[in-house]
């Protein structure tokens, strides 16, 4: 499904008024008198002038488009309602009924407001009829209900609540997050520069690293392309047996919306009775400029995901130090189950030790993390 938000031209106006008599039907039958529907959707030569010249004069709508067919738009502006004076305005959104719930009203509302920061602005209403499911839209793009106001159709008066985002910057982010989606990659020469950074990243911020399958030693000398192929040979069961070490993989975690590459994650199977003590099956990471946005949690599932499907592990275990809240919640809420805290040996620190059962956890949290996940990657085969 290829998805385009571009602005409409002149010579689309019959179908932008297509689209809103048909979603007017589909969405205010039952909410707006019949009547009244049918006086005000209609398609006249006047109208689709008038169209045009609104198209031509004030160049403010957008059109959704699915493999370059018109399915939806939006149009925009500076706020209509003499209360909201400094604020912006989405006048419309419609979507072709089939099109809904796709996510393409948040791909265009995402659109609109990055012109609205570009133009100055910093606050921004939305309106719409109560009663409209479409409401829970409104929330779900960050407005606050800020009242109810009234429309007058045709002589008759409805209500309307008005949606308020009191700082336009903060709603882009959070659509945009809600469109993030991620794999798991394995390393390669392409990312070489990028990995590099990531590593001085952690350097810069004090921060250690984990999950990177020993990436780290970079820093004091190995050659990016000798770590490559040092990870290669650990998947071979028998290569890693032959030096005493649990065979596994070593992925980067992806952002595919901007391709960075944002943590990584170890995931190891057959383990030497040294990592089923202190270590486990499981190792992990995040950026630090990308720390507290949830990550570590969509990392870890895609993990289990990895876990069950390539090494068929049904449970795993993953320790870290006591005092790391940010993994201790990640484990805890993907369903770790604490074993014993200790204090290890190998570095001195008191240590949580976890399990997780695989399936149990992929199943409870599916519904949460899916929507993160990018079901192909250039990679996944490899
Ligand atoms: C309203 C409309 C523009 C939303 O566009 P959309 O592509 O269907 O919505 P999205 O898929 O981008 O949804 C974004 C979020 O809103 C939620 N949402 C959208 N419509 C919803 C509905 N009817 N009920 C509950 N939630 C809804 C989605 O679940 C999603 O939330 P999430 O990301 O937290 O899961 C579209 O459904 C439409 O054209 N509806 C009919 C016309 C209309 O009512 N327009 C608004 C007039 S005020």
């Amino acid at each position: 499904m290829k998805i385009e938000i571009r602005k409409i031209t002149e010579e689309e106006a019959e179908e932008k008024i297509d689209i809103n008599i048909k979603v007017w039907w589909t969405t205010y039958r039952g909410l707006i008198p019949d009547e009244i529907i049918a006086k005000l959707q209609t398609k006249t030569q006047e109208r689709i002038e008038r169209q045009k010249q609104t198209i031509r004069e004030k160049n403010n709508t957008y059109g959704i488009y699915v493999d370059n067919k018109l399915v939806g738009y939006s149009s925009y502006g500076p706020a209509r309602d003499e209360n909201y004076k400094d604020s912006c305005e989405i006048y419309s959104c419609y979507i072709l009924e089939e099109y809904q719930r796709l996510h393409l009203g948040r791909k265009v509302v995402i659109k609109i407001l990055e012109d609205f920061i570009k133009e100055g602005y910093k606050t921004m209403i939305t309106k719409c009829l109560v009663g409209n499911p479409s409401n829970k839209f409104h929330e779900a793009i960050g407005g606050q209900l800020k009242g109810v106001t009234e429309s007058e159709l045709m002589g008759e008066k409805f209500k309307v609540n008005v949606y308020y985002h009191d700082d336009i910057r903060k709603s882009l982010i959070l659509n945009q997050q809600k469109e993030e989606r991620f794999y798991l990659e394995e390393p390669s020469l392409e990312r070489k520069e990028e990995a590099m950074e990531y590593l001085q990243e952690h350097v810069a911020n004090g921060s250690k690293l984990y999950g990177t399958g020993g990436m780290d030693s970079c820093l004091q000398g190995l050659k990016y392309e000798d770590w490559l192929i040092k990870i290669e040979k650990r998947k071979d069961e028998n290569y890693a047996k032959s030096i005493n070490k649990s065979p596994g993989k070593t992925f980067f975690l992806i952002r595919s919306t901007d391709n960075k590459m944002i943590g990584m994650i170890s995931i190891r199977y057959n383990l030497t009775k040294e990592m089923l003590e202190w270590g486990g099956h499981i190792g992990y990471g995040i950026r630090p400029t990308e720390r507290r946005k949830g990550y570590s949690k969509i990392n870890l599932y895609l993990g289990l995901i990895k876990a069950k499907e390539e090494f068929k592990l049904d449970k795993v275990m993953l320790d870290c130090s006591a005092d790391n809240i940010g993994s201790n919640k990640t484990i805890q809420s993907l369903g770790g189950v604490l074993e014993r805290s200790e204090i290890d040996p190998t570095d001195n620190t008191l240590t949580n030790v976890y399990w997780i059962n695989v399936d149990e956890s992929l199943e409870k949290n599916r519904q949460k993390y899916s929507k993160y996940i990018k079901e192909k990657s250039k990679n996944d085969n490899r």
